[in-house]
């Protein structure tokens, strides 16, 4: 890894004397950038490893063993590449049910001698089972009351595992259409599996919502589908041309495009899954629409019917919310399990208030002193009627992203989390990076071109209501190394600010401020990705302070932020060129020249007081 000495790495924005005292809830020494194989985490704080891949859940699953691994273990085991993660409550004694996605795996990093050119039919029914979702007991009261340390629970009565051959079902206006039947499933209706499950949330009616994002590469031979319109729509959502990446098409030809060319159709969906029934099957919402799902984050409007905002992750693609017909209950589970499958899906326009010659590309700010605007809510789909001429309702939410583009909508930078704050409603946008764009297709709301270090905006809902029609925008972070004059930090001083690049996930503590988690800082800034708070209002607004980096080559994901502790998903450490599983590049969690092993990681104070308090 190169970079560290071009790195803000000395920096101590945190350092006693240094001006404003921090926000509430973000009162801890940031941390300065970080290049070693380690979770680091502020003075004060310790942390620990909760889960890695491999960690059994059922008592009858064998011990970790990566020389040997087979799929019977790799079923009843926690599964490759942690993304999301999301707490439930259960009872008052700090026993709680966490659910995890595992987003995709890394076959050389896993596997003694792989060949990727011909995998083993074992090897890839393992990738298989290391695919999906991970529900598990987890609890803290054998740790005493004072450490926020927790572990998982074997044999927990809500522990499970969910796959690439799990029952899945198809709900809502697009379930059942000619686009989602295939030979297997004539209905359209029943999936095995769910894939690349990347970013996720929790709603208020106890169930969570997990996002099916990069699907598109676990497929082969789009370019033996002849019909031309059926090609467009593959080429719009990336699907090979020929063999994919890990060749699973051998080994079952549903992921065979020139078999089965509607396979495809019944990933890419939110799936809603209730981790308090162990016998559920979890049910893809096509109401929200099929796209490059980063994740989807609910708000209930003022008058109680569930918004979700989400974002399609693709360079220039768009961002939607979803307002339900119908509102919210509380205390009546069988009506909220109906709320996502009617209503309508929009995606949006935004227009910046500056003339575009003021918006260069370099991220210097217009002359209003802000990158700013308004933005509307186009509807696209209510139930079985489509507003977009040309298109049926099917259509629209199948082949979504057309639907986006014959509208009209804006083409955004990577579109990751899009959360509103339960405190305040107001939406916050992580856009990671776009390097394709150029300083000629800047606009106001993707103001830099090569803009490598992404940026963060803030939405602002019309009457402050979820299912508003219209809502006003404006640019929170342009993200980056704070002495590089394209980054903009709210206007905060930057000498008191860490470096913050490709922001991904996000979360929100008790006391209302930000959490951004990062996916790219080895190539951007020579330095490991990261957790960062971030104060959004007051005197601080604009203030980063960087909490917890990751070990070498991993990403940071899945925040959770609460009092008591911190949750991160540690993701595919040590992936960095020319890392296999005979040359690890990274050797956490384990030590020694172990290959490194995805892992959960909560951190908290070592005195047992509340993070981020002094
Ligand atoms: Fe899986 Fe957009 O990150
Ligand atoms: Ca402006
Ligand atoms: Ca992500």
């Amino acid at each position: 890894m190169t970079g560290a000495a071009a790195c803000p790495a000395g920096r101590d924005p945190g350092a006693p004397g240094s001006g404003t005292e921090a926000a509430a809830g973000l009162r801890f020494t940031p941390i300065a950038q970080q290049t070693d194989d380690v979770v680091t985490v502020p003075a004060g704080y310790l942390h620990d490893v909760v889960l890695s891949w491999g960690d059994p859940l059922f008592s009858d699953a064998p011990a970790f063993d990566a020389a040997n691994q087979t799929e019977a273990a790799q079923l009843r085991q926690f599964g490759y590449n942690n993304d999301h993660v999301g707490l439930l409550p259960l009872n008052n004694q700090d026993e709680q049910v966490m659910v995890v996605n595992h987003e995709y795996t890394s076959e050389p990093m896993m596997f003694p001698d792989y060949d990727p050119e011909n995998p083993t039919e074992e090897q890839v029914r393992v990738a298989w089972a290391a695919h999906g979702l991970t529900i598990v007991g987890v609890t803290g009261k054998h740790r005493g009351p004072r450490s926020g340390a927790f572990d998982a629970v074997v044999d927990h009565r809500l522990n499970r595992r969910l796959h690439v051959n799990t029952p899945f079902e198809l709900t809502g206006p697009a379930a059942g259409s000619e686009y989602v039947r295939t030979s297997a499933d004539p209905e359209g209706r029943n999936v095995l599996g769910t894939l690349n499950n990347c970013a996720g949330g929790m709603t208020p009616w106890g169930t969570w919502l997990t996002a099916e994002e990069n699907f598109n590469q676990y497929f082969a031979n789009a370019n033996q589908v002849t019909d031309p319109v059926a090609r467009e729509r593959l080429r719009r959502y990336g699907l090979p041309g020929e063999a994919s990446e890990r060749r699973w098409e051998r080994f079952d030809s549903r992921f065979d495009l020139a078999q089965e060319p509607n396979e495809a159709n019944r990933f890419g969906w939110i799936v809603e899954v209730d981790p308090f029934d162990p016998t559920s099957t979890p049910r893809k919402r096509t109401a929200l629409g099929r796209f490059k799902h980063e994740a989807a984050t609910i708000r209930l409007a003022a008058d109680g019917r569930a918004v979700a905002y989400m974002g399609d992750d693709e360079r220039f693609d768009y961002l939607y919310k979803f307002v339900s017909r119908d509102t919210y209950r509380r205390n009546d589970p069988a009506h909220n399990a109906t709320l996502l499958d009617n209503g309508t899906l929009y995606v949006a326009r935004l227009t910046g208030d500056s003339p575009a010659a003021e918006i260069d590309g370099t991220g210097v700010l217009p002359a209003d002193g802000e990158f700013d605007g308004a933005g509307e809510w186009i509807p696209l789909v209510t139930g079985n009627v489509s507003h977009v001429p040309g298109m049926t309702a099917e259509e629209v939410l199948v082949f979504t992203r057309q639907a986006g583009d014959a509208v009209g909508a804006t083409k955004m930078d990577r579109p990751e989390d899009v959360e509103p704050s339960p405190r305040t409603g107001t939406v916050y946008v992580a856009l990671t990076n776009n390097t394709r764009r150029t300083a000629a297709q800047a606009d106001e709301a993707n103001p830099r071109g090569n803009n490598k270090h992404g940026h963060v905006l803030e939405l602002e809902e019309a009457g402050a209501d979820a299912a508003a029609g219209s809502f006003a925008w404006r640019v929170l972070l342009l993200c980056g190394d704070p002495e590089d004059p394209s980054t903009y930090f709210a206007g905060f001083d930057k000498s008191q600010v860490s470096a913050i690049s490709c922001p991904d996930n996000l979360a929100f503590d008790d006391h209302g401020n930000l959490w951004i988690s990062t996916d790219g800082q080895p190539g951007t800034l020579g330095t490991n990705d990261a957790l960062y708070g971030v104060a959004v209002r007051g005197k601080n607004r604009g203030e980063v302070r960087q909490f917890l980096a990751v070990p070498r080559g991993g990403e940071t994901c899945g925040p959770v932020v609460t009092d008591k502790r911190v949750l991160v998903a540690v993701q595919h450490p040590g992936e960095i060129d020319g890392a296999s599983y005979e040359n690890p590049l990274s050797n956490w969690p384990d030590g020694g020249r172990s290959i490194p092993r995805p892992s959960i990681v909560v951190a908290y104070r070592a005195d047992g007081k509340k993070v981020g308090q002094a």
